[in-house]
């Protein structure tokens, strides 16, 4: 299958090229980016986006901002850089792996900070190539764990886009999908369409399908019945932080599908990569809720608006889905099993 370069830097590192992401699934259109405030757009605008995919893109676009630098002497390039990775940092608060990444280059940066700086921001580039390179292999051991989760003829339900576009490779949640497909197992996805930005819609059903495995399209408030006609074995979803104890946040709607599994009595599954567990945060209460613009909800995909615009609106951008309702963390290193708690920490209380 031929998969869409999702973000990549170019070859002299000056520039890092994503596809636009709100222009599918009609338009596949490439930007090429290189200032600060369009790599900070970019990021808040949804035109990169997914939890994985937004920490390369970042660890990228640091290496951009440092090589168009070089002219600066070493302690103004230091602070121009550290205050440019805080500035990306403001772009979307959820995903802990905008600051995982923003974190990890500074640290290459201050570790290296006595060579020349042209010699600094060449290090800054590996380090990015490297988190891109890690972030593969991790989707890639996420699918070979979860696809044991996965039987002949499985209905999945998946929420949001946690595939590729999502992850730069495999995906996660779509992972276990793709080395089904790669094992000659016979699976079928449902793909809930994820109001408001419709990123199961235009963008999960569009990957899968585009790779040849079968998908239905269904709107966020069919999950039920699918459920209930007994058309689902499993849901497996993407997360942006895992805390602790196990709570995660993960695109709005996402708790809601975790209830209706647990009652009908359907395992479900968050898959995400060491870079996604945040054990510094104790639990789903102390996570930051993104809140975004009121007209993603009333008219951003309508040719008029469906919702008076003097009517007041509510839109998180995601939820927390409580840790009771999970049946299993898929990681890179392991499936891990409740309690969550004890089981987080033995396997990534040292990373
Ligand atoms: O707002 P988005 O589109 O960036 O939200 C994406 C999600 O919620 C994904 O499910 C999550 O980032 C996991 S991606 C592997």
């Amino acid at each position: 299958m031929q998969k869409l370069n999702v973000v990549r830097l170019a070859d002299d590192a000056r520039s890092v090229t994503i596809l636009d992401q709100t222009r599918l699934p009609n338009h596949e259109e490439y930007l090429t980016l290189k200032e600060p405030q369009e790599l900070w757009q970019a990021i808040k605008s949804l035109q990169v986006r997914g939890a994985p995919a937004i920490g390369v893109f970042a660890a990228y676009a640091m290496a951009v901002l440092a090589e168009n630098e070089t002219d600066l002497g070493p302690a103004e390039f230091l602070t121009t850089f550290n205050e440019q990775a805080d500035y990306l940092n403001t772009s979307r608060p959820t995903a802990v792996n905008l600051s995982w990444a923003l974190q990890r280059m500074k640290k290459t940066a201050a570790a290296h900070q006595d060579l020349p700086v042209p010699e600094l921001a060449q290090c800054l580039v590996e380090e990015a190539r490297a988190i891109d390179a890690e972030n593969r292999e991790m989707c890639r051991k996420i699918g070979e764990y979860g696809v044991t989760l996965i039987h002949e003829g499985d209905g999945i339900l998946t929420h949001c886009n946690a595939g590729y576009l999502a992850c730069v490779d495999y995906g996660t949640a779509t992972a276990p999908m793709y080395m089904a497909q790669e094992k000659g197992l016979h699976i079928h996805v449902w793909s809930d369409e994820t109001r408001p930005l419709l990123q199961g819609a235009r963008l999960t059903s569009y990957e899968l399908y585009k790779a040849g495995i079968p998908v239905t399209s269904i709107c966020d408030n069919m999950a039920s019945i699918v459920m209930k006609q007994g058309k689902i074995q499993c849901v497996m979803v993407g997360c942006d932080r895992i805390a602790a104890n196990g709570d995660f946040a993960n695109k709005i709607g996402t708790s809601g599908v975790a209830i209706l599994a647990e009652h009908y009595g359907i395992p479900f599954y968050t898959l995400g990569p060491s870079s996604t567990i945040d054990l510094s945060t104790p639990s789903g209460d102390d996570i930051r809720i993104e809140m975004r613009d009121p007209e993603e909800i009333g008219s951003m995909w309508y040719k008029e608006p469906m919702i008076l615009p003097e009517i007041e609106k509510f839109n998180p951008a995601f939820d927390v889905t409580d840790h009771s309702l999970l049946t299993a963390i898929v990681t890179e290193k392991g499936i891990v099993y409740p309690p969550f708690d004890v089981n987080l920490k033995k396997l990534f209380a040292n990373q």
